[in-house]
């Protein structure tokens, strides 16, 4: 079906989170849905120039299996858009009628977060919420500050959320009648990270996820903003009873590109006894083997006396006391500019950021004392091979009592100060090796490294880690060689 052009300035674009889904990809989110009732109420909310919509109906006339009637509602705030979106709806009647399925369909000028949330939480005196037997759904992707009106919105009606795409997703759900069904398109962030656990509890208690869709290549995001995002699809029913087994799939992201699909246990896309609720998604055989290596291990940072935390140093809070360059009275700071390979080079005087920070009553508090520390990078970039980038700050090689380390830093420490060295060197091999990459990855789509995901990895126990550390007599080793060093080590601790 042909969808008209829109053309909208970029920043209009940004705000209104309006990034439109490319036909194949609404075509595969549409033949993602299993039977369908003969009347279906069908919700497009963020309908856009109404591609999905297009594509439900393609889908339905194409395949012809009983429905009878489609009553489409679409939402949308941009008034820009409106008329293509209505021609759109008008090809789908036209669609309809040639295949014997009745179409109506309604465009609600409206904001989907504002009206829902009011009919749902009663504010709408007299105006029930209306109900959806299928819902497809490419949300708006932004960012909600506590204090905005979409966030008091949502508050409403019991949606705790940071982002435009969730709070959606959760007014979508409410509004499905039980079996109905929804197909999304949306970042991977929510499954994963601290912010997105409301929405994950929440999701998951009322919606059976019967599959997920990955794309393998980072390239193949449908938001041409979203470069550091993945984005997956899910196909997810109203209940309250998670399925036994589901289907991952798979596939590059290009027009017409095989989909490869697998079967796998719930229990090992939600793991049964996590609070975190984090939902892993096993999509290539190295992820596989990822995780049967990390469930063969016991031990938890805790149990190894390891804590991980964010670096204490917030620089625009602390302007006043950093430098350039280190001078009396002076510490080293630590960004993650000064990771070189394996350890930390510091002062980096050609680097944009500053190497010190002042040593005082008033900044001490957020300063470590010296010692073995591991660092890792909160965020990398998309060009590093690994998604852990972990490196070691050695007080043998910066000689200082004490150092600050940046927000975008987390470091591994001992209650606050530094780690016995082989155990912190063991470490640095574990979390830099492929194998914790692999399984990362299943759970993470994104480039951030929260100390949250690191708490919840599963580690070698102590012994096997200070054998590890024991046997790296240099940090400088290639990857090869530091996965050839953490297989032997976790095969022989079995
Ligand atoms: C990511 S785009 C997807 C559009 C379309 N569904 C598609 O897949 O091509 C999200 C759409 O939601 C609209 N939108 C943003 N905020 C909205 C709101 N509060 N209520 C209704 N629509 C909204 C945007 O204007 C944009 O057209």
């Amino acid at each position: 079906m042909k969808i008209a052009a829109i053309e909208n300035p970029r920043n209009r674009q940004e705000e209104l989170g309006q990034f439109l889904t490319a036909m194949p990809v609404a075509d595969f989110m549409a033949s993602m849905f299993g039977p369908l009732p003969n009347t279906a109420r069908l919700l497009d909310a963020g309908a856009g120039a109404g591609s999905l919509t297009a594509a439900f109906v393609s889908r339905c006339c194409e395949k012809r299996d009983g429905i009878r009637s489609i009553d489409a509602s679409l939402y949308e705030v941009d008034g820009q858009i409106l008329d293509a979106l209505a021609a759109t709806m008008r090809e789908c009647e036209r669609r309809c009628t040639a295949a014997g399925i009745r179409f109506t369909f309604t465009i609600h000028s409206a904001d989907f977060i504002q009206e829902m949330s009011s009919r749902l939480s009663g504010d709408l005196f007299g105006s029930m919420p209306p109900a959806f037997d299928v819902a497809i759904a490419n949300p708006p992707y932004r960012k909600i500050s506590t204090d905005s009106a979409e966030r008091r919105a949502l508050r409403s009606v019991g949606v705790e959320t940071s982002n435009l795409y969730t709070g959606f997703i959760a007014l979508i759900q409410r509004l499905l009648v039980p079996s109905g069904q929804l197909v999304g398109i949306t970042p991977r962030s929510f499954c994963n990270g601290p912010y997105f656990r409301p929405f994950r509890e929440d999701f998951l208690s009322q919606l059976e996820l019967r599959r997920l869709h990955v794309f393998e290549s980072r390239k193949a995001a449908f938001r041409e903003d979203s470069v550091l995002q993945e984005n997956i699809i899910f196909h997810a029913i109203k209940g309250t009873q998670q399925p036994l087994e589901m289907i991952v799939s798979s596939s590059s992201g290009e027009q017409g590109a095989d989909v490869t699909e697998t079967v796998f246990p719930f229990a090992e896309i939600v793991h049964p006894h996590d609070s975190e609720k984090f939902i892993h998604i096993p999509s290539s055989n190295g992820h596989a083997a990822a995780k049967e290596t990390m469930d063969g291990l016991s031990a938890s940072l805790a149990s190894l006396g390891v804590t991980v935390s964010t670096g204490r140093v917030v620089d625009f809070r602390l302007k006043d006391a950093l430098r350039k360059e280190p001078e009396r009275g002076t510490v080293p700071l630590l960004y993650p500019c000064h990771f070189n390979g394996g350890t930390v080079h510091w002062p980096k005087l050609e680097a944009r950021k500053p190497n010190a920070i002042m040593d005082t009553a008033e900044t001490r508090q957020w300063l470590v004392p010296s010692g073995m520390y591991l660092l890792t990078k909160r965020f990398t970039s998309k060009e590093e091979r690994r998604r852990l980038v972990a490196c070691m700050f050695d007080p043998d090689q910066v000689k200082t009592d004490w150092i600050g380390f940046e927000n975008h830093l987390n470091y591994f420490h001992a209650s606050g100060h530094g780690l016995e060295r082989h155990l912190a060197t063991g470490l640095y091999a574990f979390l830099n090796s492929t194998v914790v990459d692999q399984y990362f990855r299943r759970f993470s789509g994104h480039t951030q490294v929260n100390a949250t995901d690191l708490r919840a990895l599963t580690y070698p126990d102590r012994d096997t880690l200070q054998a590890m550390g024991r046997e790296m007599t240099t940090l400088d080793l290639t990857q090869d060689e530091i996965d050839q060093l953490v297989t032997k080590h976790l095969h022989a601790c079995r």
